[in-house]
């Protein structure tokens, strides 16, 4: 192991504003992971191997074995939330895990109670809770964040801090002057800019902290020009947008591998039905604006309609998401890819994907909180695009494109780790050893 890196020793604070679906069902798995009554799969940190070294030397650790990342048990929970139900509640009216295992955690869970959030529905407007801050100003509410955030860590004996946001998707905004600098930016904050939307602000506090921070929703939040200055001043690691699950999982999965065989793409319909609240917020246009946006730009991307026009130039595609309340949580999409061969010849595929969103989303939320926290020990900071495997719309600096092939994504993490550990990294060649093997026979 490097010399450099902090070890994870003591507590780490896991800071989530919005604990809805995903963050109560993220927290309760780790509870119940801990109590020995679940497994958590999906969690590459948990359950993941990596290979080091040469083919030959058969060396596949854990990845948890490798790097050295907070243990499940020095872990501890906190967050904001408009509306003031414990965590067991929240899950309770989540609806995503059984009775049985909730009341098993049940102490647990309770024990987590909301502290007030930043809101302003204005952002949010299907949403409308009482557990909500009041401040003269945006900057006054960004310091109540602050203080929230050093509270809970002397209550909670946490020596670190992370920050995920798991809260609701805001309406869709563009990044404008105010959010081009720090001064710009704070300036805003005081004078109550309209522009600043609440998930901005625990951003700003996050960072201003030194508290690494990950936004889960599709959100402007920290994707602009003055809190990645802030981030690079303070040594803070942030990554973003919007948690890869359902659909987009599965678009990032199958695109590539039609893009690796030269096959031609003319369509790609993709329509989604959602009955949980994060399904009630998407319902309103300005909000599902800003999700469109994010999950729209991920074929574009993979298939480079720029490079092969006679492929990829007519590519149509369109998302759409309606809210239906029977499905609950269990989010059911429909893909229709109309898709083309050798001399032009049409080919379909539809898939059917019943999945259940949050359950998807939740090893996410651990693997970013603990990945975020090593790259703080290992001295990184700014935009951490390594995580990028974990986002539909990742998060890079303005002047590059994303990666959104979730394979080249997977190799860079894994490079990554190898990188802040002092391995090799592995290029896939295994020329040199293919050659010593072939003079042994
Ligand atoms: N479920 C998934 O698989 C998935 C995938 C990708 C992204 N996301 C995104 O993650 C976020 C959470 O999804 P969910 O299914 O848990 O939704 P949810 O509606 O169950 O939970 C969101 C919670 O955030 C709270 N909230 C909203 N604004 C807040 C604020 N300013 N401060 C504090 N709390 C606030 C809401 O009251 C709610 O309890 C959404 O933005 C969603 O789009 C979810």
């Amino acid at each position: 192991m490097r010399q450099d890196i902090i070890p994870a020793d003591g507590r780490l604070g896991i800071l989530i504003p919005g604990l809805g679906a995903v963050a109560t069902t993220f927290i309760a798995g780790v509870e119940a992971v801990k109590k020995g009554i679940a497994q958590p799969i999906g969690s590459l940190t948990q359950m993941g191997n990596i290979r080091l070294g040469k083919r030959t030397e058969d060396r596949f650790p854990k990845i948890k074995e490798f790097v050295p990342l907070a243990d499940l048990n020095d872990i501890a929970f906190g967050g904001w939330d408009l509306y003031e139900d414990n965590v067991y509640e929240a899950a309770l009216n989540a609806k995503v895990l059984d009775l049985p295992l909730l009341q098993a955690i049940k102490p647990e869970l309770e024990a987590i109670k909301p502290m007030k959030a930043v809101f302003d529905r204005s952002y949010v407007s299907n949403l409308d809770g009482k557990n909500v801050k009041t401040g003269a100003t945006k900057y006054d509410l960004a310091m109540q964040v602050i203080e929230d955030i050093e509270r809970f860590k002397l209550e909670n004996n946490c020596n670190r801090v992370v920050m995920v946001w798991c809260g609701s998707t805001e309406k869709y905004i563009e990044s404008t002057d105010i959010h081009s600098t720090i001064e710009l930016f704070e300036a805003a904050l005081k004078n109550n800019e309209s522009l600043i939307a609440p998930s901005m602000i625990y951003a700003y506090a996050a960072i201003k902290s030194g508290v690494p921070f990950a936004n889960g929703a599709p959100n402007l939040t920290c994707d602009i020009p003055a809190l990645i200055e802030l981030a690079k001043e303070t040594n803070t690691p942030i990554g973003g947008k919007d948690f890869k699950t359902g659909q987009t999982l599965m678009k990032t999965i199958l695109a590539p591998g039609l893009h690796a065989r030269a096959l031609g793409v003319r369509g790609w319909f993709s329509t989604n039905i959602l009955g949980n609240r994060d399904g009630y917020v998407l319902d309103h246009p300005d909000n599902f604006k800003t999700k469109e946006v994010s999950k729209l730009s991920v074929l574009d991307e993979i298939f480079r309609p720029e490079l092969n026009p006679e492929l990829y130039g007519d590519l149509y595609h369109k998302v759409r998401i309606n809210y239906y309340p029977p499905a609950g949580d269990n989010k059911e999409s429909w893909d229709n890819i109309d898709i083309f061969g050798w001399l032009g010849y049409s080919m379909q595929i539809k898939i059917n994907f019943l999945c259940r969103d949050s359950i998807l989303a939740a090893p996410i939320v651990l693997d970013l909180a603990l990945f975020l926290d090593l790259a703080k020990r290992s001295d990184m900071s700014g935009i951490q695009e390594w995580l990028s495997f974990y986002f539909k719309s990742p998060q890079t600096l303005p002047q590059l494109s994303p990666e959104h092939d979730i394979f080249k994504q997977l190799m860079k993490m894994q490079n990554t780790l190898r990188h802040i550990m002092g391995e090799d990294l592995i290029t896939h060649l295994g020329l040199d050893y293919y050659q010593e093997l072939v003079e042994t026979l």
